[in-house]
């Protein structure tokens, strides 16, 4: 077989028939179907048609490697098979990350947003990735309280020292953990520590979404607790941890790059 019918074969084939049907699924029909979020579906869909055309790429090189072997020029055939390794590789590795790293690294506080508003499917998406953190014994203690209207958001806003960042926010997630008695009494904290990563989650899928957020801090203070509390109507066993006004971010917010080898014990402290 032809090295280019080869790569037709085993490579382009395979890569167009699994991006067709990326394509062709629905994504919110799947994403409720599987769990699957439908930005995650978005996401892999365009990897595969990235992956694919340097699939494609990779094939119109070995076309050439085929030219340059058959007219005797062995050296420049080599170039060109390395080139073709690379491609490939490349190809490959757009398909099987996720983008993970580009997201937590792109990740900012963003303190001030625009006028446009955020819909409902963006919040859901949001919420969806927050409910995919690990919990303790996978009690999911997390509850969330989601403010769209404006007279909720300033109530909220007053009482809070960074409330005139919250009174900014499109939305105001508030994020929660609700202490189950017992679990409460054999593991005390771990609900905040499970709300905590929640929240991260969020982060996370807020700066995927194109969107800003900051965490305001409510937990540990007990007099912001005691005005959240109220204003949201909170039953006394659930605990507000933040409080993440979000929106388009209005500005230029950049990530820190926090990386410190200072900061890491190899094997003993
Ligand atoms: C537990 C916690 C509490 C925070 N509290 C506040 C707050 O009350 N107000 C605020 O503007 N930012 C708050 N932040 C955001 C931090 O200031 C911010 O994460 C930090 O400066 C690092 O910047 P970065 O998020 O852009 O990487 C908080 C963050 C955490 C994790």
């Amino acid at each position: 077989m032809r090295p280019v019918t080869r790569v037709v074969r085993h490579a382009l084939v395979p890569a167009l028939g699994i991006f067709v049907m990326a394509s062709a699924i629905c994504p919110f029909a799947a994403g409720a179907e599987t769990g699957t979020s439908p930005s995650a579906i978005d996401d892999a869909a365009q990897r595969i048609a990235t992956a694919f055309e340097e699939i494609q790429k990779a094939a119109e090189t070995i076309t050439d490697v085929a030219t340059a072997v058959a007219a005797n020029k062995v050296g420049q055939a080599a170039d060109k098979v390395a080139a073709v390794a690379s491609t490939t590789a490349a190809g490959m590795r757009k398909l099987t990350q996720p983008g993970l790293y580009d997201t937590i690294y792109a990740r900012k506080s963003v303190r001030d947003f625009t006028d446009q508003p955020v819909t409902c499917e963006q919040l859901a998406e949001l919420l969806r990735a927050a409910m995919a953190a690990p919990t303790a014994m996978d009690r999911r203690p997390w509850r969330f309280v989601v403010l769209t209207g404006r007279p909720a958001i300033d109530d909220l806003a007053k009482g809070l020292r960074s409330g005139g960042t919250v009174a900014k926010g499109q939305a105001v997630v508030v994020v929660c953990a609700e202490a189950e008695n017992e679990q409460a009494a054999a593991l005390p904290g771990m609900h905040i520590l499970d709300a905590a990563l929640a929240s991260q989650n969020l982060l996370l899928a807020v700066e995927a979404e194109g969107l800003g957020a900051v965490w305001t801090a409510v937990w540990p203070m007990e007099a912001a607790i005691a005005h959240v509390r109220q204003t949201l109507g909170l039953p006394a066993n659930v605990v507000p941890i933040n409080v993440i006004p979000v929106g388009y971010p209005k500005g230029e917010f950049k990530p820190k790059d926090k990386w410190d080898p200072a900061t890491i014990h190899w094997e003993k402290w």
